[in-house]
């Protein structure tokens, strides 16, 4: 820029011109562009140059002598006659002074040919040629000058015409106002378009172009006509970019050159940049913008300020999607936008958490830099939770004072893409928040700058306590609901050996059949694995891919699993003492894995495998965990887990049975946590002795699928039931629904209401109620394929709990620290099976019966001695099957005993355990009609 700069004002300073040149060689090249783009233009065109002809005629001094060029913002109409008048004066002292020079060199040839005659030197004839070239040079300077003259004045008529035409355009568009009101709308616009120039000083065309809604090159024209107006003064650089340069600074230049006499052009450019100010009203790096490489662009002001973590969020752009709809809150837009996350404090800041509040129903594509803190599959929805982001591959971030600046070090950048749905074309989705979730900081809500951008200095919490740990190399271990450790045991140049630990860490958690998958990040693949396996044996992937290249003579038939994401499972407990592929503790139970409060041994699942690396990780030490955890079960809890984190190594004990301990090459640990189900997959019924009418499971308490609601009403509440119709299937249940509401007299919905479609369901029923205590009576239905070993249910009792006396067919547990309230019941010793399934005796005629499950559960009278059986408050507040959470009816038993004379009481008869052969334990069911026991 300064070099282009010191062109311009070398000019200035060699010829005392603007540098016309320039711009008559883009008005050139222009008038040719406008010919081949529009036939409009073109017209114009020819208008400029007719009268440039009546000009020369009648201006045909000025054609054939030297002239001066005017600085440009003097008005033509003063300068004119001044100028013919100088110019003839200069004229004629050209003439006087060629004359002498003609004579001179006259003189001198006449000495010359004296010399010659005498003695012919090689100097004289240097001089001689130095003479003519600097003759020839004037003549040529003396035609620049006429032609940037005549130049001129062609393009100031051809400005003034085309503003005359722009004039009535004008007036053509904006009917009905007068021409006056034209007139000062258009020089409106006009000062509007100077105003803005002035004030960024250095502006790309392009912005302007965006900014005035003109194209590029009608910007090009309107700049070159307002200078010839002698509205703007300034320069077209060769990139694109508009520098104003004032009156006041041109005359700075002007004047410095008077006083220093003669200048080099280096030192005027140097001198210069004190003349022009570039600063005040510019934004540097727009002048710098296309060489940003080389200019780190100043950190904005909020940023200097921090001393903590600093968050931003900036929106980029956005998109209309396919299909367009009229509805604007249906429309999809495409969205790019950028965070950043910089630690400006003074320690480091390690393994680091963001959260976004996304809340414009936004879908993400792509988040460059960074990993879904649930380990979620892009696309993903985060539109109305938002959502958690971990660093990938850049986990921590230093402090400056440690990298002395560096930002590749202390900062990491998120990009987004992705889809967002609805608000007008003018707005911009920003999210509601963001903020770090990393322990002991706090963060002020983000202040938003402009519309587009947003940022938050998190700071230290001051009142956070960090637990008193040693101090470790690495983040000290987390809690969570299940924690996974995969441990480097050995570690060779191509390949190692990890161990993977899964410790159920909550009380209630659990998890059956597990799967466990993640992605490898560097091309790797599993070579041999004990204690697990991988459904998919495809080594397609490696024999085609990096691995087969590189491991030539590898036999990939033997190689367990090639897969980017390699689903894995427990192995069946058959396989437990397999030499090959069992021999490990904590192994092979098929994917159980229960809360350590029922049977600590199997609260932990350990597996083993050797992974096999190719290059460029060829050395021991280049290893990279798996990213993107998850794991599940059947009808269990559903787990999230986070990225892996790097933990102090793992101590085992040592394997030669001394008293010492081994320690873990490199460990990470991965936590994983359990979410609400947003659908949960087991239900509750109430019913109690003083109701004839059972509350069944809601109506669609697991889900429907749309398919379904076209036969059922999705919104209907469930019909009440007689106490026999809980038995069977909800299918075979309809009739007799409706045959109790006949009876009942209860009204039929039109639409019957859609079943529960929950694979479990429980009965709460409410047994006796005397004065020092009551009863209830818990049953467990199996309404699914898959049978449930150690099954347990856990049930919140709130006040009731303390009172808590004893379950008899069940093992019950109070859950004194672990879970407020809460009573756990597990299977005794073999009832520890709710089976599947299964058909009656005459699949024709009897509906299938389910497996079941039942105890009655004694409650005392002594702490909660008021309690109002009849209102409700003998029923669960939460109840958990497999430690997921099963949906409660939302109303109770009405108290409509005083009407009847009975009801029916759903019993199981007492089951006999069968340890030999407990999957075929026979349930009979009985019916008791029992007189009754409540108050009228
Ligand atoms: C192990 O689990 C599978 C399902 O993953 C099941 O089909 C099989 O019967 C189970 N084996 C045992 C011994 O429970
Ligand atoms: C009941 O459960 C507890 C804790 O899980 C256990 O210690 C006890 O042995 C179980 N009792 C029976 C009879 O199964
Ligand atoms: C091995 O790889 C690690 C991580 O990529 C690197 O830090 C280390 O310098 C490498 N060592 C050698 C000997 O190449
Ligand atoms: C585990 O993965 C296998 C194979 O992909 C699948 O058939 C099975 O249903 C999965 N089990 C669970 C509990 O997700
Ligand atoms: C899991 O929950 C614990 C608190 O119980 C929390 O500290 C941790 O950050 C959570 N982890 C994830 C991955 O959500
Ligand atoms: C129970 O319902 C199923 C499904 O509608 C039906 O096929 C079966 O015949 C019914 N059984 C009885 C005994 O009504």
């Amino acid at each position: 820029m300064e070099e282009m700069l010191a062109i311009f004002l070398s000019m200035l300073l060699v010829l005392g011109l603007i540098p016309l040149f320039l711009w008559k060689r883009r008005q050139d090249s222009r008038s040719s562009h406008e010919h081949e783009e529009e036939p409009q233009v073109a017209q114009r065109e020819a208008v400029v140059r007719a009268p440039g002809g009546s000009r020369m005629r009648r201006r045909p001094a000025s054609g054939a002598s030297t002239s001066a060029a005017a600085a440009p913002g003097v008005e033509e109409s003063v300068e004119g006659s001044d100028e013919e008048d100088v110019e003839g004066e200069y004229d004629a002292k050209a003439s006087k002074k060629r004359e002498k020079k003609r004579q001179e060199r006259e003189a001198q040839r006449q000495a010359e040919q004296a010399a010659r005659e005498s003695r012919v030197t090689k100097q004289d004839r240097y001089a001689e040629m130095r003479r003519r070239k600097d003759e020839e040079r004037e003549a040529q300077e003396r035609q620049l000058e006429e032609e940037a003259k005549a130049q001129k004045a062609r393009e100031e008529e051809a400005a003034a015409l085309e503003f005359e035409k722009w004039k009535g355009e004008f007036s053509i568009d904006a009917e009905g106002t007068t021409e006056n009101e034209v007139q000062d709308g258009r020089q409106d616009l006009l000062s509007d378009f100077v105003e803005y120039i002035k004030k960024h000083k250095c502006i790309p065309l392009e912005d302007l172009a965006a900014e005035s809604k003109l194209r590029t090159q009608e910007c090009i024209n309107r700049i070159t006509n307002l200078e010839s107006m002698g509205r703007l003064s300034g320069v077209m650089d060769d990139r694109g970019k508009y520098i104003y340069i004032s009156q006041e600074e041109m005359q700075a230049v002007a004047d410095y050159i008077k006083r220093q006499g003669r200048v080099s052009i280096s030192h005027l450019a140097s001198k210069s940049n004190q003349f022009i100010d570039l600063e005040p009203k510019a934004q540097v790096e727009i002048c710098y913008g296309q060489d940003e490489d080389a200019v780190v662009a100043a950190p904005p002001p909020e940023q200097e300020d921090c001393d903590g973590i600093f968050l931003s969020y900036t929106f980029t752009s956005r998109e209309k999607e396919l299909p367009h709809t009229k509805n604007m809150s249906a429309q999809a837009w495409a969205f790019k936008s950028e965070a950043t996350i910089l630690n400006a404090g003074s320690t480091e800041l390690k393994a680091w958490k963001m959260y976004i509040g996304f809340q414009h129903r936004e879908i993400l594509v792509a988040a460059e830099g960074a990993q879904m803190v649930d380990g979620g599959d892009l696309p993903v929805d985060v539109g109305t939770k938002g959502a958690y982001f971990a660093g990938y591959p850049m986990t921590d971030l230093k402090t400056m004072i440690d990298t002395a600046g560096d930002y590749t070090q202390i900062q990491a950048k998120i990009a987004f893409k992705g889809t967002q749905f609805g608000m007008g074309e003018k707005s911009t989705p920003m999210p509601k928040t963001i903020s770090i979730v990393n322990d002991g900081f706090k963060c002020p809500a983000a202040k938003f700058k402009g519309k587009t951008a947003m940022s938050v200095c998190c700071k230290k919490d001051p009142k956070f306590k960090a637990k008193k740990v040693e101090k470790t190399k690495f983040m000290p271990r987390q809690n969570g609901d299940l924690s996974i450790t995969y441990d480097v045991m050995q570690t060779y140049t191509m390949n190692y050996l990890a161990q993977v630990t899964i410790d159920n860490v909550h009380p209630l958690g659990r998890l059956d059949h597990w799967n466990l998958t993640w992605e490898w990040m560097r091309g790797e693949f599993i070579n041999t694995m004990r204690g697990a396996y991988t459904h998919k044996k495809d080594t397609s992937a490696c024999l085609y891919g990096q691995a087969g290249k590189f491991y030539k003579d590898l036999d990939f038939s033997q190689v367990m699993n090639c897969e980017k994401k390699p689903v894995i499972t427990d192995l069946p407990a058959e396989r437990k003492d397999d030499p090959k592929v069992g021999k490990l503790p904590s192994c092979c139970r098929n994917g159980t894995i229960l809360p350590s409060l029922m049977d600590k041994a199997q609260s932990q699942s350990i597996f083993q495998l050797q992974v096999f690396k190719i290059p460029p990780d060829d050395n021991r030490t280049a290893i990279t965990p798996p990213q993107q955890w998850k794991i599940s079960g059947v009808l269990n809890p559903t787990y999230r887990c986070g990225p892996p984190i790097r933990v102090d190594p793992t101590q085992f004990p040592d394997p030669s049975g001394l008293q010492a301990t081994s320690d873990a090459i490199a460990s990470w640990q991965v936590v994983c946590n359990i979410t609400k189900t947003p659908v949960p997959r087991c239900c509750v019924s109430f019913s109690a002795y003083y109701s004839t009418s059972v509350i069944p499971c809601s109506t669609c308490a697991c889900g429907c699928k749309t398919s379904e609601t076209n036969k059922c009403n999705p919104k209907a509440s469930a019909m009440l039931l007689p106490a026999e119709a809980l038995l069977v299937p909800f299918a075979n249940r309809t009739e007799k629904a409706k045959a109790w509401a006949k009876i009942k007299h209860y009204d039929v919905p039109k639409k019957l209401p859609c079943p529960d479609n929950c694979g479990v369901s429980l009965n709460w029923h409410i047994d006796s109620d005397y004065s020092n205590g009551w009863t209830a009576r818990l049953t467990l239905f199996n309404w699914g394929t898959d049978q449930f070993q150690d099954w347990y249910t856990a049930v919140k009792m709130n006040k009731a709990y303390q009172d808590y006396e004893n379950v008899y067919s069940f093992n019950g547990t109070r859950m004194e620290k672990e879970v407020n309230n809460t009573i756990l019941f597990t299977g005794l010793k073999g009832l520890n099976y709710l089976v599947a399934i299964k058909n009656g005796t005459d699949p024709k005629k009897n509906p299938m019966i389910p497996g079941k499950q039942q105890s009655v559960i004694s409650f005392k009278k002594k702490h909660y001695h008021n309690i109002d059986i009849k209102a409700g408050q003998g029923f669960p507040t939460r109840v958990l099957f497999n430690g997921e959470e099963c949906a409660l009816p939302k109303v109770f038993p009405k108290n409509n005993a005083g009407h009847l004379k009975s009801n029916a009481l759903l019993r199981l008869s007492d089951a006999t355990p069968n340890s030999d052969d407990h999957q075929l334990q026979k349930i009979s069911l009985m019916f008791v009609a029992v007189p009754n026991v409540g108050t009228g």
